[in-house]
């Protein structure tokens, strides 16, 4: 992967601070977030995998890998993530829920030694990078990862290719989390945030990257304002 996919302002921006936040804030600013969790255990367990090994890409606080670890203790979970702080609440958590079976890595997947998987995940990360090479360098990395026949799960913010209608989906999502939000200025930071630290693209840009780094055509599972679900398989 390139040094620029290596995003080191975003990690920063997951400091000790925000991680501490985070399970509170995420469920208001990201409309639907259990139901995309709960569709990508539910995926997973039509896969049947008994005893799988699965790629957590940007784990973060460890929402999915927490789940897949518990849910199946067969499978092994390998949880990626630049940020140390995010990790050590994730790690905090599985300690205290004595799991054994997640490997965590401090690191970019570009990094990750040898191992292969058979499922991963990639949920609210890949927005995070350019599209000037880093994303399909990431898809690329996340691809090379994967058994034939796996699936990626990814879910990211989108950008509708009508900017007018971008604009009016963003500000009908703002309304709906500041209707949920116990912190209307967190939703109005975050807004800030949108514009300055996400690269979102367009629906068939995501179909033509996933193409060039070898993937299928991705298949949406799950739309809510501007955030889309995909499964890409290898
Ligand atoms: C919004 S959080 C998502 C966490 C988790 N997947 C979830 O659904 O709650 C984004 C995470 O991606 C990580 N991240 C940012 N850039 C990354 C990259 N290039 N590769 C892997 N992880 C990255 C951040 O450190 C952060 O923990």
């Amino acid at each position: 992967m390139s040094s620029q996919a290596q995003n080191t302002d975003i990690v920063e921006h997951f400091d000790k601070n925000r991680a501490a936040e985070y399970d509170k804030d995420i469920v208001s600013f990201i409309p639907g977030y259990d139901l995309i969790h709960e569709s990508n255990l539910a995926m997973f367990r039509e896969k049947n995998l008994a005893k799988a090994n699965v790629l957590v890409v940007g784990a973060g606080t460890g929402k999915e890998s927490i789940s897949l670890a518990s849910g199946f203790r067969e499978v092994n979970v390998t949880a990626v993530d630049p940020s140390k702080a995010m990790l050590e609440s994730l790690k905090s958590k599985v300690n205290d829920l004595k799991l054994v079976n997640i490997d965590f890595i401090c690191d970019y997947v570009a990094n990750l030694k040898g191992e292969s998987f058979n499922f991963a995940n990639s949920i609210l990360v890949m927005h995070f990078l350019p599209d000037r090479g880093e994303k399909l360098d990431y898809l690329r990395e996340i691809y090379k990862r994967l058994e034939p026949m796996s699936e990626l799960i990814l879910v990211d913010f989108m950008k509708i290719e009508d900017e007018c209608q971008d604009r009016a989906i963003m500000q009908a999502m703002k309304n709906y989390q500041l209707s949920i939000s116990p912190s209307p200025e967190k939703i109005e930071e975050a807004h800030e945030k949108i514009k300055t630290n996400l690269h979102r693209i367009t629906e068939s840009r995501l179909f033509d990257l996933a193409e060039k780094a070898g993937f299928f055509k991705p298949i949406k599972f799950f739309q809510s304002f501007l955030i889309g679900g995909y499964i890409l398989r290898k």
